[in-house]
């Protein structure tokens, strides 16, 4: 297909799931408020808010066509959706909404049913972590995931993860003289193993090693990995606090969504354990939120979030120095860029 006809595909396809989350998200907050009003009401966003979005949104979709185009990542990439499984869990999203009302309306934040076991977890873990049924502790859970967070993101969550691609691989090159199978990457808070696919996409050879919390998010992980060319990424169930590798270990690590749902104290040791396991002239790429520093221009969408959704650290992690914090573990050359909804740091371990 002709480039031209393929980014306008592409960019279709990605407005077309723009316009479904949205439509989702203003049928379902009527819905609630016309059967379960909630005491939290989802403020009206601004017009120009809104425009401003549209603008980081379509900034967003150029830059991933842009490494596309620059073979950071296959193109085909870019159209990689699990139709079949969104298609299949879409009628559970919405059967799912009234107990996830009820979760909101009552505060109840750690409700789950008797069969699961949250013993052992830490405390902060243990929650209903955007009112969602089961928290990370369920298969019912694992499997809407990426649907509920596709509805949230309006489509562009692996664009926003794809962010981490050209950074890791720009951080790769310090191991220039490493054979690429040799090359061992971690994804720390893997959750259902997108991020870890899109790195299989950009570097076929390297070992990949992925880790969770949640045995549930883990073997849907696994699922969704075994469908894949390339070796199996190797997954393990280990709390980022106590990475279980050996020191420097690692080419690079990355971690994609968890900063925001940890606590200030615990985003540190999750940070000094990174630092740990990465080896010297290494790379650490994290993605997360948008923080009030570098997007005062969306406080409204992000006081909103945290507001509407159950994200207990999202109002602490809007303003905390994650540069700062890398600093202190021992990383250098700490830079961030954002992207739509998203923040990328690129932090250094010195040689
Ligand atoms: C918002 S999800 C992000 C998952 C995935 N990285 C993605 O891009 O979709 C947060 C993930 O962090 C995991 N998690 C939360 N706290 C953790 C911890 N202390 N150690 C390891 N994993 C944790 C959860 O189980 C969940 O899979």
């Amino acid at each position: 297909m002709p480039d031209t006809l393929t980014k306008l595909t592409y960019q279709t396809f990605q407005q077309g799931k723009n316009y479904f989350g949205l439509a989702h998200k203003i049928l379902s907050t009527r819905l609630m408020n016309l059967v379960s009003p909630t005491e939290i009401q989802s403020r009206p966003i601004a017009p120009d808010t809104l425009l401003k979005i549209q603008q980081r949104l379509n900034q967003l979709l150029e830059t991933d066509w842009q490494d596309a185009e620059q073979g950071i990542y296959p193109e085909s990439l870019l159209f990689d959706n699990p139709w079949d499984e969104f298609f299949l869990y879409y009628p559970a999203v919405w059967l799912d909404l009234p107990q996830i009302w009820q979760r909101a309306k009552q505060k109840q934040h750690q409700d789950f049913p008797p069969d699961i076991n949250t013993e052992g977890y830490p405390n902060y873990y243990v929650r209903n972590f955007h009112h969602q049924t089961g928290g990370y502790f369920s298969d019912f859970s694992a499997k809407l995931y990426d649907l509920q967070v596709e509805i949230l993101f309006g489509g562009t969550a692996d664009p926003m993860r794809r962010r981490i691609l050209a950074p890791l691989k720009q951080g790769l090159q310090a191991f220039a003289n490493v054979p690429p199978h040799q090359v061992r990457i971690l994804d720390v808070a893997c959750g259902t193993g997108r991020t870890l696919k899109l790195i299989r996409a950009a570097l076929p050879e390297a070992s990949l090693f992925g880790t969770d919390l949640s045995p549930a998010y883990l073997r849907k992980a696994n699922q969704l990995l075994s469908q894949n060319p390339g070796e199996l990424p190797q997954l393990l169930q280990a709390n980022a606090e106590e990475l279980p590798y050996l020191d420097n270990y690692f080419h690079a690590t990355t971690c994609v969504f968890l900063f925001h749902e940890l606590p200030g104290p615990v985003r540190q040791k999750v940070i000094d354990q990174c630092f740990r396991v990465t080896q010297p002239g290494g790379v650490f790429v994290i993605c997360d939120s948008i923080q009030v520093s570098d997007s005062p221009d969306m406080i409204p969408v992000m006081e909103s979030f945290h507001e509407t959704f159950h994200e207990p650290f999202y109002k602490h992690y809007m303003t905390d120095n994650l540069v700062e914090r890398l600093e202190k573990a021992g990383f250098q050359n700490v830079t961030t860029q954002t992207h739509f909804m998203s923040k990328v740091f690129v932090a250094h371990k010195p040689a």
